[in-house]
């Protein structure tokens, strides 16, 4: 299965903390190998991935400060692709564009915004292809969350993060803890 890692940009510390932080827990848990925070340095969202990961498992990682261009520029150095998520893209349920992702068998970077997104973002020399969760706008958590569930075709969800130190044990009512 191709890998995905996912570029965040336009994260703005005080406004954008609590959403990409989700952004980040989203992509950890529905099968992401990784994130890159472009062009920013926050050190409260670091904190809160390297928390999670120590206690919930997994190898995920986490970049901040790398400039967008370069982070683009060096995952297609290698041949890999590009999806950008944008409500202007192809559609991902009317169009074959998801078919097309799947064919090239290539790892992606996935692009999602927050603040309006470089016009650089929809040409061809970054996005291989931009995608569409829908034509509406809505949010780049609830796209990003779409997005691998498709391309991953819900088997991310039961997959297991080693090394853990909390695993929930899932109950038809209540909480249970391994352990507990
Ligand atoms: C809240 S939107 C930002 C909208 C911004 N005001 C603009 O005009 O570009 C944040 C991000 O969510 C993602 N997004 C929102 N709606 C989407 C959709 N329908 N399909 C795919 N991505 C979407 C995009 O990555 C976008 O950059």
């Amino acid at each position: 299965m191709p890998e995905i890692v996912v570029l965040r940009w336009g994260h703005r510390p005080q406004r954008d903390a609590r959403l990409t932080s989700h952004v980040v827990l989203t992509a950890r848990a529905l099968g992401a190998s990784g994130l890159i925070l472009s062009d920013i340095h926050d050190e409260k969202i670091k904190e809160t991935v390297e928390k999670v990961t120590k206690n919930w498992g997994g190898a995920f990682f986490f970049e901040m400060e790398v400039p967008w261009k370069k982070a683009v520029k060096e995952w297609k150095k290698e041949g890999r692709i590009v999806v950008h998520l944008t409500a202007y893209g192809e559609n991902i349920q009317t169009s074959d564009v998801l078919q097309r992702i799947k064919a090239s068998e290539k790892d992606i970077l996935v692009l999602v915004g927050s603040q309006k997104v470089p016009k650089e973002f929809f040409s061809e020399s970054v996005s291989d292809f931009n995608v569409a969760i829908g034509n509406q706008p809505h949010s780049e958590c609830a796209c990003l969350a779409i997005f691998l569930d498709r391309f991953f075709e819900g088997k991310e969800l039961s997959r297991k993060f080693e090394v853990a130190k909390k695993r929930i044990i899932p109950q038809k009512r209540g909480k249970k803890l391994n352990g507990k």
